[in-house]
């Protein structure tokens, strides 16, 4: 298959989301291709990644900018450099303003460490066990307006062992990240995942809930 989109990935930190992406996309049957990464934070060992996979990197540090929608600004104008097709949120740990999100509405993933609408925000895993709830897992939504509530397109369960610590269950819940991310992401870029309003469709149909994998 002839690549048919190209993403930018936002990245706050290790980036093992990014690996995962990156991986998936040297696929020769990719719909999609990477062609920027950019973090927030200084040092974070997904640029190191990116770099390593010879696509281009960069920093723009958000502790330069005093207002949320000034960094959104900033963003959105090296994007423009770029063009991507589709933006994958990849553990990039910011709010975005709705300036951004309504600039790539329905064209903008994020993935969450948790079965929402189930522990929105941070400590997802922490919370879960503090809960004693017997499930857990990831989502990948796509982005609206209000923080890990858009609308939900794939998840991945992972059971909770009794045994489990936070970093246990963290190691497990992030494997299945890797899983799930690279599929919603060909999804999307084939055209057959699409956003109508705050509904998802999938070939044509309406998705009543997530796809679990
Ligand atoms: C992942 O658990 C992601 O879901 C969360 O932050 C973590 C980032 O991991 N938002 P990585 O940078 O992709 O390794």
């Amino acid at each position: 298959m002839t690549v048919a989109r190209s993403a930018a990935v936002l990245i706050s930190g290790g980036g093992s989301n990014l690996q995962a992406l990156i991986d998936a996309s040297r696929d020769a049957e990719s719909p999609y291709a990477i062609s920027m990464v950019i973090s927030n934070r200084n040092g974070a060992a997904g640029l190191e990644r990116a770099k390593r996979a010879g696509i281009p990197a960069k920093c723009i540090p958000h502790n330069d900018f005093e207002r949320r929608e000034d960094y959104d600004a900033a963003l959105l104008e090296v994007l423009a450099t770029d063009l991507p097709d589709l933006v994958f949120l990849a553990g990039f740990m910011r709010i975005l303003t709705p300036v951004f999100i309504n600039r790539y509405y329905g064209r903008l993933l994020n993935i969450h460490p948790s079965l929402l609408p189930a522990f929105p925000g941070l400590n997802t895993h922490r919370r879960v066990l503090a809960a004693g709830d017997s499930m857990h897992g990831c989502t990948v939504h796509f982005v609206s307006a209000e923080l890990d509530s858009g609308p939900a397109i794939v998840q991945g369960c992972v059971p909770v062992a009794a045994e489990d610590t936070e970093t246990s269950l963290a190691a497990r819940v992030l494997k299945v990240e890797h899983e799930i991310y690279p599929y919603a992401a060909s999804l999307l870029a084939t055209g057959r995942l699409e956003l109508r309003g705050d509904s998802v469709w999938l070939d044509g149909r309406q998705l009543a809930e997530p796809i679990r994998l």
